[in-house]
């Protein structure tokens, strides 16, 4: 593989770990624990999962282990730092033992059924440190769900003598690492199995998880180039910039951005849900705010849209409830399966309620096509394929051109658009994802050390010097409650919307009209790994106003 400068000299960064899990450790173990909703179905369907306490390590003892070896498996979406959590919990699983091995599996928990892996050893590690991307071993959206897979799981665990198996993903591919950790103590296999919290989209995070990794890279990549086109924007003065986020549902990367650069508009989905929205008065908000602004001879800015945002929309998301229920086949609780998308659309239109009939014949043609058709294997409308940032910029346009003639406004209005997602995915990780992601691999090798199972690894207080983290382990049972997916309930990790009244929203909405009227944009630039401290070692300001720091 031919390095960049920046590779090499990367490759030599050493990530900081907290004190704690800088010698050998010993777990203190807090009160028992319940799940966050549905107690009783949860604990009903874990019963040798539910209730564990939440671990935090301390400096302990060392002791002597028997060699051992871990699978590692990368699931889902790509965020940065996902190698580093790699080379964590190899350099972890080394230090317990050198003769211990650490197993990958190619391209997700498909790798794991379908007997796919390779060794990690020193060389191959050595290539991939502080690097982003998940290419080491790659990843994938296999949904792990079923007995036969887990079966299938366990056969080559133990073909290889893995002790523990180590799931890096977001809240879908942590509740399936739940599942299996449930399955595997009640057959008594003796596999452990550890979550580790991924995901850019930032929406796995509760008391016991300040962030998910890569959220941090990923923001600050897309806020990099925010600042860019906003600069550009302020420049030539004659566009509208609309730029739509990843994240698939939660609006946290949106929020985020809009604290780094302050745009003119930062349309928020949880908001718009609470506040009943149409899209009529969404594109009316957007619309106001350029009128304005042209009133006072400023006719461009720049408007953030997440990517989830068409979901929050309540008429939209009770015709998407609609869409998921008939588009799952009652008999077997899988999609139903058609010849082709005209056929698939057509029973769809056949199948569900007028008013929701109505809602898809509103939209354009190509959103309402995209609802109607396939969903991940996780059972979500794959929003990242709806060009939801050109379908607001049309109807603004309309709606001002309708206000031109009626007089109520006097400027130009054009656009461009931008959607931000899969660019921030694989960016180099920053010195926070960097730590972070090393100490949540590091971190998990002492869970199985401890041999805990069906627990994800936490790493605490970071928004603190390094040394200062708190390390330890919360059972994911914790985090389930029951919730509809794919026609059917299902125990599932409840996601984390965007609190508005939480303390970033709140800081967000006091600004944001001060932010439409002016062009108070700020630049950012790009992720620095050397230099000032304040410059290199920032959290994001989410993580920072939510510690009140
Ligand atoms: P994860 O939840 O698996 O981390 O993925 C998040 C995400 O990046 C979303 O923001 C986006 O909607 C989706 O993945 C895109 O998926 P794909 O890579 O399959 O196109």
């Amino acid at each position: 593989m031919e390095k960049s400068a920046l590779q090499i000299a990367r490759a030599a960064y050493q990530p900081k770990l907290p004190k704690a899990l800088q010698g050998p450790v010993k777990a203190v173990e807090g009160a028992a624990t319940q799940s966050v909703g549905n107690q009783d179905e949860i604990k009903a369907l874990f019963p040798n999962t539910y209730g564990m306490p939440v671990i935090t390590f301390e400096a302990g003892e060392a002791k002597e282990l028997p060699a051992f070896n871990v699978g590692v498996i990368l699931s889902g979406g790509q965020a940065p730092g996902g190698h580093n959590v790699i080379s964590g919990l190899f350099d972890g699983v080394k230090s317990l033992n050198p003769a211990n091995k650490l197993y990958g599996f190619i391209l997700g928990p498909g790798g794991l059924v379908d007997h796919k892996y390779m060794e990690i050893t020193s060389e191959i590690m050595d290539e991939y440190r502080n690097t982003g991307g998940f290419d080491i071993i790659g990843s994938g959206r296999t949904k792990l769900e079923k007995e036969d897979q887990f079966e299938k799981g366990i056969e080559i665990l133990r073909e290889l003598g893995i002790k523990a198996l180590v799931i890096i993903g977001g809240d879908d591919s942590n509740t399936n690492a739940c599942v299996l950790a449930e399955y595997y103590a009640a057959k008594k296999y003796g596999v452990q199995v550890i979550g580790c919290p991924k995901t850019i989209d930032g929406d796995l995070k509760n008391e016991q998880i300040e962030t998910s990794f890569g959220f941090d890279t990923a923001c600050k990549t897309y806020s990099e180039l925010i600042g860019n086109i906003e600069r550009d924007c302020n420049s030539s003065r004659k566009y509208w910039h609309f730029i739509k986020l990843m994240g698939r549902s939660a609006s946290h990367i949106a929020l985020e951005c809009a604290l780094q650069t302050q745009p003119n508009i930062c349309l928020i989905s949880e908001e718009v849900e609470a506040k009943d929205m149409s899209l009529d008065d969404v594109v009316t908000y957007i619309a106001t705010a350029v009128a304005n602004r042209a009133a006072e001879g400023n006719n461009f800015g720049t408007v953030l849209i997440p990517e989830g945002l068409i979901e929050f929309i309540p008429a939209i998301k009770k015709l998407i409830a609609e869409l998921n229920e008939v588009l799952t086949d009652p008999a077997t609780g899988e999609s139903r399966e058609f010849a082709n998308a005209e056929e698939q659309i057509a029973f769809v239109k056949g199948a569900i309620a007028k008013d929701n009939l109505a809602v898809l014949e509103s939209l354009p043609a190509d959103v309402a096509r995209q609802l109607c058709l396939d969903r991940d294997p996780h059972g979500n409308v794959q929003v990242s394929l709806i060009e939801t940032e050109k379908l607001l910029s049309r109807m603004v346009a309309e709606k001002l051109a309708a206000w031109k003639k009626e007089g109520k406004f006097v400027g130009k209005f054009s656009a461009q658009h931008h959607f931000f997602g899969y660019e921030g995915r694989c960016a180099a990780p920053s010195n926070y994802d960097a730590d972070y992601c090393y100490s949540l691999g590091f971190n998990a090798s002492r869970l199985i050390a401890n041999g805990k199972t069906g627990y994800m690894s936490i790493i605490k207080n970071t928004t603190a010097p390094a040394a200062e983290w708190i390390a330890g382990g919360v059972p994911i049972t914790m985090m389930m409650n029951i919730e509809r997916r794919n026609g059917a309930n299902k125990p599932v990790i409840r996601k984390a919307l965007v609190e508005l009244d939480g303390a970033p929203f709140k800081f967000f909405a006091s600004k944001r009209d001060e932010w439409a009227k002016e062009t108070a944009f700020v630049y950012p630039g790009p992720i620095q790994y050397w230099g000032p401290s304040e410059v290199c070692d920032q959290t994001t300001k989410t993580l920072l106003l939510e510690q009140a720091k």
